[in-house]
Formats: structure tokens, C-alpha cells, sequence
């Protein structure tokens, strides 16, 4: 049973600063588990306690995990110096003390993106030991080649010389400008620059897998939705490429089409 400090285990999860959680414990507006408890220097127990300042039920979860699936025009990043960012997307219910993005997806990117107040989990995530697939739809400027899936599978040399891990990638079967791809690590604009070393050009882009975990159908653009712990552990399970294929290519070429101005 681990204890933990009334006012911690609120501010660690709430906006209240300590003063405020003070304030409101002396004036009987926090109950633990039914009853009001006056101090909040008390000791609960944080697994277990059942919270509620001013009537509203305190999450026993520690941190918060969104999904959602970015718009082109929105930076990700908690700092609106390069403009707008994915953060003015979440609903208030949803936006928590300290989120941030966690990954990045470009400014004219779409798709899906991680938010968290989880610092630890972004570490994981972000762990060369950890290799979280990563898979994207593209629209190509120009028709896909075959000779792309070889130069892929050997590791694509960018125009600057650095060199990418291998990657998978394979044509939509409803448009030859269309390709999905698969990749193992996430270096500047990577996307965009193995389509230019292969002298083929993004003109649109959205991610649709990190991990094992899918971007949801039902998610429209713009929309954000709360995820739980577990649904976070399917960002380290191995995905297949090409059972993904299988299973979305249909549904997410379709999707981005409608996005092709
Ligand atoms: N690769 C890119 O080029 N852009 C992104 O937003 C993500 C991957």
C-alpha cells in the first residue's frame, strides 16, 4: 500500500497548487473515501483512496495518455513561437498540467500523435533500445517505383550523406502515387528526404501506426481521444507491415485522398 501526502497525490494530478488544496481540505471540500479530511499533509493510500475535491472525483490514474490525429497547421511542440500548437487541439477535459507531444510529426504533417504528462514513458519511447515502427501514407508527386522497396530494404543514403536504417515500403493498391512506409527510427524529415533521394517528392503525409498502436478509424481529423495504460503498451509490441497492409491500406489510402488538394 503506497502512502502518499493528500496534497501531493492532488497537485500531481490537478491544476490545485498546494495552497489552494490547503485551503480547500480546512473548509471540508476534499473527502478521501466519503469523508472530509481537514489536513491535507494526511497520508493516503494512492492506489486505493477515492478522491474528490469540490465534488469531482480525482483520476486514480498518474498520468494522462491522448491520441490524436494532427491536422496540417499545428507545430508539435508546447512553445506557439512557430505558431499554433497540437496543444490548442485537446479538449480542456482532456488537456492535462504538463502534456506535451510526445514525438513529432512536421507542421503539414497529419496523423497520429502521442500526448502525454508521461516523461518517462517519452523516454522510453524515444530508446534506441526500443524500436517502435513507425508507418505513414504518402502521396508521391510522381508514380511509385518498384526500384523503391530494393532501395528501402538497403537503407536509403539521404542527399547529406547520412544514412537511414532499413525501411519497408510498398505501393497503395488504389493509386500509384500512393505508398505506405514503414520506418524504425525518426530523423528530421525523413520521410520527405528518402522520397527526394529516390528523386520523387511528399506532397502529403500522415501516420497511421506507432508501434502496434493503430491510429483509430473512427478518429477524424483534429479529434482527440483518452487512451489507458495498456492501449500505451501497444506502442512497444512488434506491428507487420504487411498484415497492417492487409488490413488498412483500403481504408487510410481513401482517407488521405480526401485530403489532396
Ligand atoms: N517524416 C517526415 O518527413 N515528416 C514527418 O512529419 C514525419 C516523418
Amino acid at each position: 500500500m503506497a502512502q502518499i501526502r493528500l496534497d501531493k497525490f492532488i497537485s500531481e494530478r490537478t491544476e490545485y497548487t498546494r495552497s489552494q488544496i490547503k485551503e480547500l481540505a480546512a473548509k471540508g471540500r476534499i473527502l478521501v473515501d466519503g469523508t472530509a479530511v481537514k489536513r491535507s499533509d494526511t497520508k493516503i493510500d494512492s492506489g486505493a483512496a477515492s478522491v474528490t475535491v469540490c465534488g469531482q472525483e480525482i483520476r486514480q490514474q498518474r498520468f494522462s495518455y491522448v491520441l490524436l490525429n494532427k491536422p496540417q497547421g499545428y507545430v508539435c511542440s508546447t512553445d506557439d513561437k512557430d505558431g499554433e500548437t497540437v496543444l490548442k487541439l485537446i479538449p480542456p477535459e482532456l488537456r492535462k498540467k504538463g502534456m506535451f507531444p510526445a514525438g513529432r510529426l512536421d507542421k503539414d504533417s497529419m496523423g497520429e500523435l502521442l500526448l502525454t504528462d508521461d516523461g518517462e514513458l517519452a523516454h522510453r519511447m524515444l530508446s534506441p533500445k526500443h524500436h517502435i515502427s513507425k508507418i505513414y501514407i504518402v502521396q508521391l508527386f510522381r508514380e511509385f517505383e518498384n526500384n523503391y522497396i530494393n532501395k528501402f530494404s538497403e537503407g536509403i543514403t539521404l542527399a547529406d550523406g547520412e544514412t537511414c536504417l532499413p525501411a519497408r515500403v510498398r505501393q497503395s493498391e488504389i493509386s500509384n502515387k500512393l505508398a505506405f512506409v514503414e520506418l524504425y527510427e525518426g530523423k528530421y524529415h525523413q520521410v520527405k528526404r528518402m522520397f527526394a533521394a529516390v528523386g520523387n517528392h511528399v506532397e502529403l503525409l500522415m501516420r497511421v501506426s506507432l508501434g502496434n498502436l493503430v491510429l483509430p478509424e473512427k478518429l477524424a481529423i483534429g479529434e482527440s481521444m483518452e487512451i489507458l495504460p495498456n492501449d500505451v503498451e501497444n506502442l512497444f509490441k512488434e506491428q507487420d507491415f504487411d498484415l497492417f497492409f492487409a488490413k488498412y491500406s483500403a481504408f487510410y489510402s481513401a482517407n488521405l485522398i480526401k485530403y489532396i488538394r
